[in-house]
């Protein structure tokens, strides 16, 4: 059975639900008149975007994106691909759902594909910022927490593919997984 005690709590789920709640109130607030298309970021954000759409009233429609990663044989770096789009979002708002925003490199990404899409206008919502790590000007509306450079799990985030499911947001310690 896979336990979390050895971990150490950065927040326990009390807070982020409390928090969680006062973002999809500020959103309903924010877009009382507006049809909205959420686009959650798979993997990580499926278990902040179910807590968050618990307290979502506005009409809205949801889509799931992913972003691959694929080495690119040329150069060095990693390319990045917005995949799962299927959704007409021309003159639409959408909001993005991301679990955590580290240096922003995923997220401009994510933004500069939809742009191609012509949207009315694009919000971003995230459960976790590092902003010690941001490297992009990442224009973020609704923010969960900001933490330090810790890397973190649990509550979908994962390491290596684990540690998703504990309720809590924890430190990871390699050591100790
Ligand atoms: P970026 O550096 O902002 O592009 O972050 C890329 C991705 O790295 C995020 O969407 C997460 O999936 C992952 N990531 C960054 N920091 C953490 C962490 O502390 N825990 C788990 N995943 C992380
Ligand atoms: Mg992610």
């Amino acid at each position: 059975m896979e336990e979390y005690s050895d971990f150490e709590i950065l927040i326990p789920y009390k807070k982020i639900k409390k928090r969680t709640k006062k973002i999809a109130k500020q959103i309903n607030h924010d877009f009382k008149n507006e049809e909205v298309v959420f686009l959650g970021v798979l993997n990580g954000s499926f278990m902040f975007i179910s807590e968050l759409f618990k307290h979502i009233k506005i009409k809205c429609q949801i889509s799931f994106v992913k972003v691959a990663s694929y080495r690119n044989t040329e150069s060095t770096g990693d390319i990045k691909e917005l995949i799962g789009i299927n959704e007409d979002l021309e003159g639409k708002s959408v909001i993005i759902i991301e679990d955590i925003i580290d240096t922003g490199r995923t997220m401009s990404k994510v933004i500069s594909d939809l742009k191609k899409l012509k949207p009315k206008k694009i919000s971003i919502a995230t459960l976790l910022v590092k902003p010690s790590k941001l490297e992009y000007n990442i224009p973020i509306d609704y923010e969960g927490f900001s933490i330090k450079d810790d890397f973190v799990i649990g509550f979908g985030l994962d390491y290596n593919g684990l540690h998703r499911n504990s309720k809590d947001i924890l430190i990871f310690n390699a050591e100790k997984s």
